[in-house]
């Protein structure tokens, strides 16, 4: 395709008018490219396949088959407001998919990143190929990738999954329609293509999910605190004003217990690190200093109500040097 690749001479889109050019080449390219086939669309709910599932619909409607896998490692509600936004509101056809127990059994024990995210990756292909050998004519899968994606996984910094191959046998071809923008552009097409704010202002979200905030092992009560420490982040960022103003945040439980003390007895538990940032796109960032009051409100309701919990940190370190996730 001729839009493979970020042209160097391309303009920044930062307004409705140049998200509008961009939404009528990609139409008429996504509709070139896709005929009168089906599309199978890895719907996330993230911001990028929301993009994407929006393109789509208005490329070729009917012809698009949205997938929300759940592999497990979701934030807390999140499966629950994809269906709700995109089968009852949106009207997507939409084929829910909780593979949960079946991602968590392949990752017990596995401690290297890369293959962490090689599995959940290769997983996730799996369960779509799948999906789509239960429906007739699926010849495309659409995926969110975005341009910082493609750079990162060819400079070899990180493998993202959703820049990896299929299983051989199966035969898709991959529509990309957002692949050539960075994170800030996306959200102006999206907001362009009619999505709604909190849809298109979302925070971002790996594709492999709290998997990358549960560094080492994935234990299921592990997960679980980085669960509960991110419901409680977020609803305290909401309630702060913060929510649409720092870019994102997001709470990591790493494999390492301390001492501590609770109710005049020594406890042996994990610390939870907050991460707050702020970027436009994602290969620089700087912290979200938040107020003293509010980190000692955090502090005090994650030891209260996240169970396995004894210690609060935050995290002070821009990109470079650190990345944005831990692994
Ligand atoms: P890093 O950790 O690379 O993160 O500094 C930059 C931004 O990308 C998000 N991220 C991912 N997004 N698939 C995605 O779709 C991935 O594998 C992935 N890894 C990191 C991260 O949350 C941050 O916003």
């Amino acid at each position: 395709m001729a839009n493979d690749r970020r042209p160097d001479e391309m303009v920044r889109i930062t307004t409705p008018e140049l998200a509008e050019a961009f939404i009528e080449e990609q139409l008429t390219a996504l509709r070139e490219q896709i005929g009168d086939k089906k599309v199978l669309l890895a719907l996330s709910g993230g911001v990028d396949s929301s993009v994407v599932a929006a393109l789509l619909i208005k490329a070729v409607g009917q012809q698009l088959v949205c997938v929300h896998v759940n592999h497990g490692l979701l934030r807390k509600g999140e499966p629950e407001q994809v269906i709700e936004v995109f089968r009852n509101q949106m009207k997507a056809n939409l084929i829910y998919v909780d593979a949960s127990d079946r991602f968590l059994d392949k990752l017990a024990g596995v401690t290297d990143p890369e293959t962490k995210r090689k599995i959940i990756g290769g997983e996730f292909i799996e369960v779509f190929a799948e999906e789509a050998r239960k429906l007739d004519g699926i010849e495309f899968l659409a995926q969110g990738t975005i341009w910082p994606d493609i750079l990162e996984s060819e400079a070899g910094i990180k493998a993202h999954h959703n820049a990896g191959g299929l299983p051989e046998d199966m035969k898709f071809e991959l529509v990309e329609p957002v692949k050539i923008l960075f994170k800030d552009e996306v959200r102006v097409v999206g907001k362009a293509l009619g999505l709604p704010d909190n849809m298109v202002y979302r925070q971002p979200f790996p594709g492999p999910g709290l998997g990358v905030r549960c560094p080492g092992a994935i234990t299921r009560d592990r997960l679980e605190a980085v669960r509960e420490s991110d419901a409680i982040l977020r609803e305290e960022f909401a309630k702060n004003g913060l929510e649409g103003k720092v870019w994102q945040y997001f709470t990591v439980v790493p494999d390492f217990k301390s001492t501590g003390v609770k109710d005049g007895k020594r406890t042996f538990d994990w610390p939870c690190i907050i991460r707050a940032i702020n970027t436009t796109d994602v290969m620089e960032v700087t912290v979200e200093h938040l107020s003293d009051e509010l980190i000692d409100h955090l502090v005090d309701r994650i030891i209260k109500e996240v169970p396995g919990i004894n210690r609060v940190l935050f995290d002070y370190t821009p990109k470079p040097p650190a990345t944005v996730e831990y692994e």
